[in-house]
């Protein structure tokens, strides 16, 4: 890959959509491989997009490139396991020159965990400042249940490394009916002690798992309820670039997210686009609209790509149409979180 970037943007330097969003956030789903099979995620016997279709990192660091020259502010790199693709500290580490130039704000991460212990030192060397850890118990036989996989200690001890490496940690948490609600104040009490952001998010129905999603959701509203039998919670104005509500929960000072995209949609403050690990540019979690940018980038010059980025932002839906009200509903849109990352 030695294209460079010649012609100038087609519009100024900001990307704005069709209903007037500032366009300025960048998910990429590095690999939609990962080393569990949570069952809100996807079945234990997933089939993953095959290896030849992925770009090369090469080529995601050009696309990057060309989105943070048309006013991509923030990337946050996701999965499947974004730390489970080979070279992608190296990666990151090539990234961040555009934090040194000002062109970009910060590169964040979305983990499972697994592999901080190893990892967070050269996560912080490369540039990366925040990440999200998904953590969904603090129970060993239900983390099994959740994650399918005996892998509790070693989250534990990767949050420790991350700590230790200077990393600000948030906690994801998917509040799952039948399975974690009992947990979530002490989740949340045991996150403000490790002085780590916790956020709490609804399930959403993406692909086919072998569970019913119906017997798994449940609407923050709820979970709000129960918080509110433990603790007092104050609203908060404290914004990071992704969509959730903070409340500062008093008794602890820590800060408690709230993901709602089934019970309060936020999809009118949207600022996200999503690039997958084949190249596809997903305009919305929810909806199946995208562009093929890999085909783009293989075969036509910078001229079309930018043209592809004008015409995603006036094809931007409006909204997802996720809804979790029967059983045996099919979901909202076929392909897993992990192939347009979370
Ligand atoms: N609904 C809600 N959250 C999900 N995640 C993965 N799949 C789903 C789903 N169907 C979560 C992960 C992670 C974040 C990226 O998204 O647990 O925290
Ligand atoms: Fe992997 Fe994340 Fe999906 Fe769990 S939620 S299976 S950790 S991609």
């Amino acid at each position: 890959m030695n294209k460079i970037i010649t012609k100038k943007p087609i519009k100024q330097n900001t990307l704005i959509d069709n209903h007037g969003r500032t366009i300025d956030y960048l998910r990429l789903s590095v690999t939609d491989r990962c080393n569990y099979r949570c069952t809100y995620c996807m079945p234990e016997k997933m089939k993953f997009l095959p290896k030849q279709d992925l770009l090369t990192l090469d080529e995601m660091d050009y696309l990057c490139a060309l989105f943070i020259s048309r006013g991509i502010k923030n990337i946050r790199l996701s999965g499947g396991e974004p730390l489970v693709r080979k070279g992608i500290i190296n990666f990151i580490s090539k990234l961040s020159r555009f934090i040194e130039r000002g062109d970009l704000n910060e590169i964040t991460l979305t983990t499972n965990g697994s592999q901080l212990i190893t990892s967070s030192q050269d996560l912080y060397d490369s540039g990366v400042r925040r990440i999200n850890v998904s953590l969904d118990s603090l129970d060993e036989k239900k983390f099994n249940e959740i994650t399918r996989r005996d892998d509790l200690c070693n989250v534990i001890e990767g949050l420790e490394a991350a700590k230790n490496s200077g990393l600000k940690v948030k906690i994801n948490t998917v509040v799952i009916k039948n399975k974690n609600l009992d947990e979530i104040n002490n989740i949340i009490l045991w996150a403000h002690k490790n002085n780590f952001d916790i956020s709490l998010i609804e399930t959403m129905p993406m692909g086919l798992t072998d569970k019913d999603r119906i017997d798994q959701y449940i609407s923050l509203s709820e979970v709000k309820k129960i918080i509110l039998e433990k603790f007092t919670l104050i609203d908060s104005s404290y914004k990071t670039s992704g969509p959730s509500q903070y409340s500062k929960v008093e008794e602890t000072g820590g800060l408690v997210g709230f993901i709602t995209p089934l019970s309060n949609n936020f999809c009118a403050s949207c600022n996200r686009i999503r690039l997958t690990c084949t190249g596809k540019l997903y305009m919305c979690l929810g909806q199946d609209n995208n562009i093929d940018f890999r085909n783009l980038l293989r075969t036509e010059d910078d001229l079309s790509l930018n043209l592809a980025i004008d015409r995603a932002m006036r094809n931007k839906p409006k909204s997802h149409d996720f809804d979790i009200s029967y059983k045996n509903q099919a979901p909202a849109v076929n392909r897993h979180m992990s192939v347009t990352g979370g």
